[in-house]
């Protein structure tokens, strides 16, 4: 089955092309081609993401990635599209809000052959509204084209599936895990959420544990603000953190700027990261001269203060829930400390299979949409709902 995924969600604009072959208990896929525009440098400036802008950045840039994306795959194409008054109308109404893209799409879009696709998958939320809704409008509008069905897709599953997008590496990174074995347990820690989840069968899920305040990877983008560094703040704190850890391999980072392990005793499996971030303020805040080296130290701390809450509380869930798999999915997983940290932790459990995706699918992308919708349309096993109820749910939960 070939499926073209879409992912407007944030501010990465992302399609991408797969092949999924085969049963639940070991799919296949194979990615025939990806085409992503990160709207970061253009978010920069306000340090943060601003919707309306990624919503305009993102109807801008679907068309040139579709094109970009047929042009670099070898997909068989099919018959011409029967082009007529009517769909033109219809296609119209679907992309009425969208001008900008509606025009690239009668210009580019509807002259083309249709592609041998067999669904479209698209992130229904949760994200920015604004920004959701222009990813579900171009697929309902190709989907209207083409006539093949559309896929709603959960951003959070996603994260979770992004996994199976390449290899599966095992604790020890020897042999090579096929599948995923339930209960499952997913750590999924991104710029949104920060949560644990229970997954008892495919899109079976039980959110065990959530953030009270911030998602982590916000407090890395909070604390990023507070050092005076750019947007996003997950990969410079890394930056910083990694060059304090080369620099002086056996300081403590808690020397002199100790930060809380917040809700690391707590009885439960929630988090919160608002209070960190705010003891990084009054760190600073005292402080006359930020100096880089300095900077680099609270970075550290920050780190692993974080790392080692969400290393906790997985553990102790593994303890408790006695899953066969975990799996960490979100863009933070990018974060190497994080990374190694439960890879350690992981080898204390022989018996669990450990999934972590490759730093690329860590962040938002479409191929872990595509996976995602694949394993929804599989384990639903029924057609893909009409499109055209599709709606964007800026809140929708697991
Ligand atoms: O999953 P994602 O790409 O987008 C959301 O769904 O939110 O996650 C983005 C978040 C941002 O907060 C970013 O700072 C963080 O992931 N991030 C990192 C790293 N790379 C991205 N955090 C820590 N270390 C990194 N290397
Ligand atoms: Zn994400």
């Amino acid at each position: 089955m070939i499926i073209l995924a879409i992912e407007t969600s944030c501010d990465e604009t992302a399609l991408a092309l797969i092949e999924a072959k085969g049963e639940l208990e070991n799919p296949e896929f194979k990615i025939l081609g990806t085409s992503l525009f990160s709207q970061i440098k253009i978010h920069e400036q306000y340090g943060g993401v601003f919707p309306m802008l990624a919503k305009r950045e993102h109807a801008k840039n679907l068309v040139p990635l579709l094109k970009k994306l047929w042009e670099e795959t070898e997909l068989p194409k099919g018959e011409k599209i029967e082009w007529n008054e009517e769909t033109k109308q219809e296609i119209e109404k679907i992309l009425d809000r969208e001008k900008e893209l509606l025009e690239d799409f009668l210009k580019h879009i509807v002259q083309d052959e249709r592609p041998k696709i067999d669904a479209i998958a698209v992130t229904e939320g949760p994200g920015l509204e604004p920004a959701l809704w222009v990813g579900i409008n171009f697929a309902k509008a190709l989907s209207h084209l083409w006539n093949v069905p559309v896929i709603p897709v959960n951003h959070m599953a996603g994260h979770i599936y992004s996994v199976l997008a390449h290899d599966k590496i095992n604790p020890n990174g020897t042999s090579q895990e096929t599948s995923l074995k339930f209960p499952a347990l997913a750590l999924l820690i991104s710029g949104g959420h920060t949560e644990l989840v229970l997954i008892n069968n495919w899109e079976e899920y039980k959110v065990i544990g959530a953030t009270r305040d911030d998602a982590v990877g916000e407090a890395f983008d909070k604390v990023a603000r507070l050092l005076g560094l750019p947007y996003p703040g997950g990969p410079q704190i890394s930056k910083l953190a990694e060059s304090f850890r080369a620099s002086f391999p056996n300081a403590r980072s808690s020397e002199s700027f100790p930060l809380p392990r917040p809700m690391i005793d707590s009885n439960d499996y929630d988090f919160s990261f608002a209070g960190l971030k705010t003891a990084v303020l009054y760190t600073t805040k005292k402080i006359p001269d930020l100096t880089e080296d300095i900077k680099k130290q609270i970075a550290c701390e920050f780190e692993n203060a974080a790392t080692e809450v969400l290393v906790f509380k997985t553990k102790k869930a593994i303890e408790e829930f006695l899953p066969k798999t975990l799996i960490i999915g979100g863009g933070v997983v990018a974060n190497n400390h994080i990374r190694a940290e439960f890879s350690k932790m992981v080898k204390e459990f022989p018996e669990l299979s450990f999934f972590i995706p490759e730093t690329n699918m860590a962040t938002d992308n479409a191929v872990m949409i595509s996976i995602a919708g694949y394993i929804k349309y599989f384990s639903n096993k029924k057609e893909a709902e009409s499109s055209l109820s599709l709606r964007a749910k800026g809140n929708l939960s697991l």
